[in-house]
C-alpha cells in the first residue's frame, strides 16, 4: 500500500491525527512504531559488518566517535545503539539522514537533542537486531510484538 508522504519523504495516514508510524527495514526485516505521537524507527541487522571507527568519525560528534573508539570488544553494539538513534531523531523530524547525523546528539540511552530540543528514544531488541525509537515526548510505555506470515 503506497502512503502518502511530507516533502522530505516521510510517510504519514492520511486523515488521522492522532496515529502515527515510521518503518525501517534491514537485511530482510521490516518494523513498524505506531504511536500517538509523532515517532522516528530505525533498527539495523546485529550481523551487519562495518567500519565502526571511520564511520563514528565521519558522521558523529567528537564524544559519541570517542565512545565508540573506546568501546573494546563492544564496538558493534555501542556504534549501532548509537547510529540507529540519530537515524531514528532524524526520522522523527522527517529530515531522513540528509537532516545531518551530527545534528542529532544522543545523551543515554533513553534521551537525545536535536538542535537543543530534547528527544526521547526507547531500545527495542529481538532476536539478530535492535533499533531505536525517537519521540519528542516521553515514552511513557514500549511494547514490541512480532508478526510472522
Ligand atoms: C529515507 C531514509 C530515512 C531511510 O533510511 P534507511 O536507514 O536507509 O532505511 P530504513 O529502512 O530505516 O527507513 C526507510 C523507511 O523510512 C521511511 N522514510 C522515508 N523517508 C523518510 C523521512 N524523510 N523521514 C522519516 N521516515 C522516512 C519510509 O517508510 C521508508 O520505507 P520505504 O523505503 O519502504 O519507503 C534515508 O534514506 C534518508 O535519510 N534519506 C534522506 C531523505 C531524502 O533524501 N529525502 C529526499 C527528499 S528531500
Amino acid at each position: 500500500m503506497d502512503f502518502p508522504v511530507s516533502r522530505e519523504g516521510k510517510p504519514f495516514l492520511p486523515d488521522i491525527n492522532d496515529l502515527h508510524f515510521n518503518l525501517s527495514h534491514s537485511v530482510g526485516e521490516l518494523a513498524v512504531a505506531f504511536s500517538r505521537n509523532e515517532v522516528g524507527f530505525d533498527i539495523e541487522s546485529k550481523a551487519r559488518r562495518a567500519n565502526y571507527g571511520d564511520l563514528a568519525r565521519r558522521f558523529f560528534d567528537a564524544a559519541e566517535a570517542r565512545a565508540v573508539e573506546e568501546a573494546g570488544d563492544s564496538v558493534r553494539e555501542v556504534f549501532f545503539r548509537l547510529w540507529t538513534a540519530k537515524e531514528a531523531v532524524l526520522k522523527l523530524e522527517g529530515t531522513g539522514i540528509s537532516g545531518g547525523l551530527q545534528r542529532a546528539l544522543i545523551s543515554s540511552e533513553t534521551s537525545a537533542e536535536l538542535d537543543g530540543r530534547p528527544v526521547f528514544l526507547g531500545r527495542v531488541e529481538w532476536e539478530g537486531y535492535a533499533g531505536a525509537v525517537a519521540s519528542f515526548q516521553e515514552i511513557a510505555q514500549l511494547r514490541l510484538r512480532s508478526l510472522v506470515l
